[in-house]
């Protein structure tokens, strides 16, 4: 089996769980334990001056390689650029966009460090497979070092279609870069239209029918390859979520009161403020409701914090959860548990079993692993409701047996999770065992497998 090599912004090295990790991390942590491999990336840490070193530590057969980065590069790469620029960007938030010259020379710059540091690294037989949005010109620079093994990209956000990437200053580069991979893929076939798109439109490339693009001189592999989850360690966390004391007490303070939740980083891209008011707009339209207590649990781990959109986000939620309780609560009952820290993972999957509706409805999300992860964490004998955002990757997959709304539209949101509560057990488990089937099919192992062979059969250049 050849050697995987895997290239994130974000490395997690196992056992020191960071709060608020997204998908991706959790994503990448299976497909290499399965494999093993390399794991490079930024360490998370960053300071005026770095020594520039890549420290290794090896658990099992993976051995995860990070490097510190400066100040000035966290500031312009991480900060400027990826978050402020084409994280707002790629999630069709134009309004939240910031750009600045000097952000995109430091993307260009950390790209040119991690080939840098990474090329000694590299053996004869590798796949390199680099992830996310942070890293699109790495396939480019490692080129430039001659770097000849196989190169694939995952895109773990949306790719926004044309009318609105062209708005990102710096789209045409980007565009280039994608095009230097031997394999590139997106979440669904809604990005990779999307992608496509461009690729006719703006650059004059070809699409060819069995998935091969050929643009700016090179020919590779573009599809979608829906992200999935690891169904049976999912299921087997659930179970000993029994011996989570925290999860054990959660229930309690319930008093078997019905219970709605909602589990997202604190970003703007999740639809949390839509969420709430759909949610107080339940409360007014349905006294019985605010009778039997209904709560809502919306844990929210801080993210990006030093981004100021993120910042006033955090502002603006905790007021209107502040507002709502207000309105509504009891000398025994506060209607909206708002929680800006993150628990275990089997705790929160003790936490989703334990509740009758899961809420997932960001306002754009390339996929969407707490939605699948909701799911597989349910009672078969007495599954829970998803309520599930259109507009969300996951969507494709679990659309017709979860409850699929509109995100910006609360009223339709306010329904949709009254229907869930109401909803009889027959139609629950239907609609369960529906999603089951899916998510065993688009399994972790599948997602990894459908990937890594589609890189094996890099390069493209002859068709
Ligand atoms: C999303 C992105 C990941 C990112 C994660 C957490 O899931 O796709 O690439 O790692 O958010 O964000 P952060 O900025 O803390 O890495």
């Amino acid at each position: 089996m050849r050697r995987l090599v895997v290239v994130s912004n974000r490395v997690e090295v196992a056992g020191k769980k960071q709060a608020g990790a997204g998908g991706l991390a959790v994503s990448i942590q299976s497909a290499l334990e399965a494999h093993g491999g390399l794991w490079f990336g930024w360490s998370g840490e960053h300071a005026a001056k770095t020594s520039g070193r890549v420290k290794t530590h090896s658990v099992e057969n993976v051995t995860y390689a990070t490097l510190d980065l400066s100040t000035k590069d966290y500031d312009q790469y991480y900060l400027g650029y990826a978050n402020r620029a084409i994280w707002p960007a790629f999630h069709y938030r134009l309004d939240r966009m910031k750009f600045h010259r000097e952000d995109y020379e430091g993307y260009q710059r950390v790209n040119a460090r991690f080939a840098e540091k990474l090329v000694p690294m590299l053996q004869d037989d590798d796949l390199i497979w680099i992830h996310d949005f942070h890293l699109i010109p790495l396939a480019s620079e490692l080129r430039r070092r001659s770097v000849k093994q196989p190169i694939g990209f995952f895109l773990h956000i949306p790719f926004p279609v044309p009318e609105i990437l062209t708005a990102l200053p710096g789209h045409q580069e980007l565009v280039k870069e994608l095009c230097a991979y031997d394999v590139v893929g997106f979440q669904t076939e809604i990005d990779l239209h999307a992608f496509h798109s461009y690729i006719e439109r703006e650059v004059q490339g070809q699409v060819l029918s069995n998935g091969i693009v050929k643009a700016n001189g090179h020919s590779f592999f573009a599809g979608a390859f829906p992200v999935g989850i690891y169904v049976e360690n999912v299921s087997a966390l659930t179970k000993d979520s029994k011996n989570s004391a925290t999860a054990k007490k959660m229930a309690e303070s319930l008093h078997e009161r019905p219970m709605i939740i909602g589990v997202d980083r604190l970003d703007y891209s999740k639809g949390i403020m839509a969420r709430f008011h759909a949610f107080e707009h339940l409360l007014e339209a349905s006294p019985e409701l605010q009778e039997k207590c209904l709560t809502l649990i919306q844990i929210a781990p801080l993210s990006r914090s030093k981004v100021k959109e993120y910042r006033e986000l955090r502002e603006s939620i905790s007021t209107a959860a502040g507002r709502i309780n207000g309105r509504f609560s009891e000398y025994n009952w506060v209607p909206i548990r708002y929680i800006n820290h993150g628990f275990k993972r089997r705790t929160v999957l003790g936490f989703f079993r334990a509740s009758q509706v899961g809420l997932v409805t960001p306002l754009r999300d390339g996929m969407n692993l707490v939605a699948k992860e909701y799911v597989a964490a349910q009672d078969p004998e007495n599954p829970g409701v998803l309520v599930l955002s259109k507009f969300a990757g996951a969507a494709h997959e679990l659309d017709g047996h979860s409850l699929t709304v509109n995100p910006y539209n609360t009223e339709e949101i306010a329904d949709a999770m009254k229907q869930a509560l109401a909803m009889p057990l027959d139609e629950r488990k239907t609609r369960w065992s529906g999603m089951m089937k899916t998510l065993r099919r688009n399994d972790i192992t599948a997602w990894r497998e459908k990937f890594i062979g589609a890189l094996q059969e890099a390069p493209y250049s002859a068709y």
